[in-house]
């Protein structure tokens, strides 16, 4: 199908040694971007970047969760996966080196340093978005993790703490100095935490003339999004992390329509619920059935959204126990899909 929008210029994106053919990347979500999640992405999509969720440069160091190689590891990448970074957050420079040199080992591609996340008990231990406020100590952490690792390294960060306080586009050129290989710039501050709307123009302010690629984050939800994000910021890619829960066919159409114009249809109702079944069962398989079942059901909230019948299988949901009862649920989904056809 052809759209009626035309198409934002299509830019060629290198990050250090990595050379994109497209030009979206999932970027991390606590909770959601697991490998069950990136799974089921790069199933759709051969060419989309994506990250693991934030992980905690301490824990790594410290914590037996990453020693114990037969657990779900929250660093699991698959083998041969050559798209896929690590998002490391901290604030101890030296600890930020040794989680960087663990997540090398790991097989991560790149290395994404979180100074973003909004989270109170994040940045009360001065992580995430608070970096903002102390550049010097963002500096030093940029340059500790380049320095432990060959790998590309990366910042994801905010438009500032607050409206008095834009300070993104001083510290993109600071890390632009320090060799940083890309950047992806949400554009809401910390205090904002999720409310309001991505001001997308502002995002455009911070990052004019960089040489880096940047990725414009924020509200994107559909190709309309994406024109206007790309043509407003003039970012070189988009980072789409909600518009894909749920959705993870969305990255190939965006990253299709960027390069063609076309719009590729999306999964029809019955394909969407297959494969809300299909992340049950590798979710399952990764987490076991208990944690399995529990994670799931955040994620089939979003596949069922608006089908035919979804909002009673809420309440079911919070009973769900097992594989069987998840088939169970979706498969009278899908019968209501066929009385839907009928009439
Ligand atoms: C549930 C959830 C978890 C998130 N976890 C992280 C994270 O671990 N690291 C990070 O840098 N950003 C995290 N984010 C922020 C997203 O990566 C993204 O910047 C934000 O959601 C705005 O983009 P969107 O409108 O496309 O969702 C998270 C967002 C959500 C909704």
């Amino acid at each position: 199908m052809t759209l009626s929008l035309s198409k934002p210029a299509k830019k060629q994106i290198k990050i250090g040694n990595i050379e994109l053919k497209g030009n979206v990347y999932i970027p991390p979500m606590a909770g959601f971007t697991d490998l069950p999640y990136r799974i089921l992405c790069r199933e759709f999509d051969e060419d989309v970047l994506m990250s693991t969720e934030m992980l905690s440069s301490k824990a790594m160091i410290y914590s037996d969760q990453y020693k114990n190689i037969h657990e779900p590891n929250k660093m699991d990448i698959p083998e041969g996966e050559s798209l896929t970074g690590i998002q490391l957050f901290g604030h101890e420079p030296e600890i930020m080196s040794e989680a960087a040199r663990i997540a090398t080992d790991a097989g991560a591609r790149f290395i994404d340093i979180n100074m973003g996340c909004p989270v109170a008990k994040i940045v009360n231990g001065m992580d995430g978005a608070a970096l903002m406020k102390y550049p010097e100590l963002a500096l030093n952490i940029v340059k500790a993790v380049k320095s432990a690792t060959n790998l590309p390294v990366t910042v994801k960060t905010r438009l500032g703490w607050d409206y008095d306080n834009l300070n993104a586009r001083d510290l993109a050129l600071m890390f632009q100095d320090l060799g940083i290989s890309a950047l992806t710039l949400h554009g809401r501050t910390r205090s904002q935490k999720y409310e309001g709307n991505a001001k997308w123009e502002l995002i455009a302010e911070a990052i004019a003339g960089l040489e880096i690629p940047v990725f414009a984050n924020g509200d994107v939800k559909t190709i309309e999004d994406v024109k206007n994000i790309l043509e407003i910021t003039g970012a070189d890619g988009v980072a789409i992390a909600r518009g894909t829960m749920g959705k993870p066919w969305f990255s190939k159409q965006v990253n299709h329509y960027i390069a063609t114009g076309e719009m590729l249809p999306e999964p029809d109702a019955h394909a969407k619920l297959e494969l809300s079944l299909k992340h049950c069962k590798l979710m399952i398989e990764y987490r076991g059935i208990e944690a399995g079942t529990r994670e799931i059901r955040k994620h089939i909230v979003k596949y069922v959204h608006g089908l035919p019948g979804s909002s009673k299988v809420r309440g079911k949901l919070s009973q769900l126990n097992s594989y069987e009862e998840a088939e169970e649920m979706i498969f009278e989904l899908m019968d209501n899909l066929k009385y839907d056809d009928r009439n």
